[in-house]
């Protein structure tokens, strides 16, 4: 039996407040558990977007009497927000930002947008950006200028990898994560025109499944990757199926299995998977310790990845069918066993908000 830290998911989509019917706080903090993931940090794109004192208390509020392991909770940029946000720093995971095509309406593309949130938001927490390619390349010129960290989200190509790795060398206080998407699978369809298109909606996600060069790029590069986030970002599989499929894949229930794959296969290290997905994150998003929390992990347990298993709401994943090896057994957290054997054992509003 192998036992680990409690694991840390700084990139979650939680759905509620406004769309219950993808998830909410207890079906995400059940699916967290599960995993193996004992806090997540969640993103403000919901229905309202998290973006001021009022939305921020609403989220919380939701989470307060639901969630069953901990969490904090970013508040998004908006194109006047920047006072307000830097204001509630103190109570936030972090400031999102979000520079490129995305779900939902945080969207900042004027960059005299982005220079406020620059100057303003606390140098002790980092800014999130969700920023692809070029726009990845403004936003660490940004935090150059500002002098001031920035952690890129859910880096996918060779060539933002290859600048972060640059950007490192040059002390600039760049941070990243991967999520197991962009390790796992490549586009079906050649570079630039995306996985997208009628019938293929389940491959639809922000950034976008990349080629093979790129992942092999991310493999290579593991060294510049400072986290493992899952970018979990479910939407229902009607959803996903429809004509206007809303990009995004469910990821909580998948990582530690398909990472523990990865070391049985020597493509990854199981020290290197506490530094990403424990040690990094705490230092990047300054989080407490959780006294009494462990995850028990069989790594020789092979079993087969099927939605119809798992806590999240979505009802599916794009691993359906893949054959993994490692299972998470039972989860400690703060003395409390939260999960055992398939089963969740602690109740709605656990969960503590660790920026309280
Ligand atoms: C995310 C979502 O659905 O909220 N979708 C995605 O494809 N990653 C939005 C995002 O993180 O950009
Ligand atoms: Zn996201």
């Amino acid at each position: 039996m192998l036992k680990l830290p409690g694991l840390i998911d700084p990139h979650v989509h939680v759905r509620e407040p406004g769309q219950t019917h993808k998830e909410d706080w207890d079906t995400v903090t059940q699916a967290a558990l599960a995993g193996g993931v004992t806090m997540i940090l969640t993103m403000p794109n919901t229905k309202p977007p998290i973006f001021d004192a009022e939305t921020l208390d609403l989220a919380l509020s939701k989470a307060k009497k639901k969630a069953r392991c901990d969490y904090a909770q970013f508040v998004g940029a908006g194109p006047d927000n920047a006072e307000m946000a830097a204001s509630l720093a103190d109570k936030a995971a972090g400031l999102k930002m979000y520079l490129d095509s995305t779900f939902g309406q945080l969207r900042l593309d004027d960059m005299t947008l982005w220079q406020p949130h620059f100057e303003k938001y606390p140098k002790q927490y980092p800014i999130v950006a969700h920023s692809e390619s070029r726009s990845m390349a403004a936003a660490i010129l940004f935090a150059a200028i500002y002098d001031r960290p920035i952690h890129i989200a859910h880096i996918s190509l060779r060539e933002e990898v290859l600048l972060v790795k640059a950007a490192k060398e040059h002390g600039i206080k760049v941070t990243c994560e991967v999520c197991p998407h962009h390790l796992f699978l490549t586009s079906p369809l050649p570079q630039g025109e995306g996985p997208g298109g009628r019938g293929n909606g389940r491959m639809e996600v922000r950034p976008r499944l990349a080629t093979k060069e790129d992942v092999e790029a991310l493999w290579e590069n593991l060294d510049v990757i400072d986290c493992f986030a899952t970018d979990h970002a479910p939407h229902r599989l009607e959803e996903k199926d429809s004509e206007n499929p809303p990009p995004g894949f469910p990821g909580l229930e998948t990582i530690l299995p398909l990472l523990l794959t990865a070391v049985s296969d020597s493509r990854l290290t199981i020290p290197g998977i506490i530094q990403k997905m424990y040690t990094n994150p705490r230092k990047i998003f300054s989080l407490p310790e959780q006294n009494e929390t462990w995850v028990e992990v069989d790594e020789d347990a092979e079993y087969e990845i099927h939605a119809s298993e798992m806590f999240s709401r979505c009802g599916w994943t794009p691993f359906e069918g893949w054959k993994v090896k490692g299972k998470v057994r039972k989860v400690v957290l703060r003395g409390k066993t939260a999960f055992e054997d398939g089963i969740i054992l602690v109740e709605s509003g656990y969960g503590k908000n660790v920026r309280e």
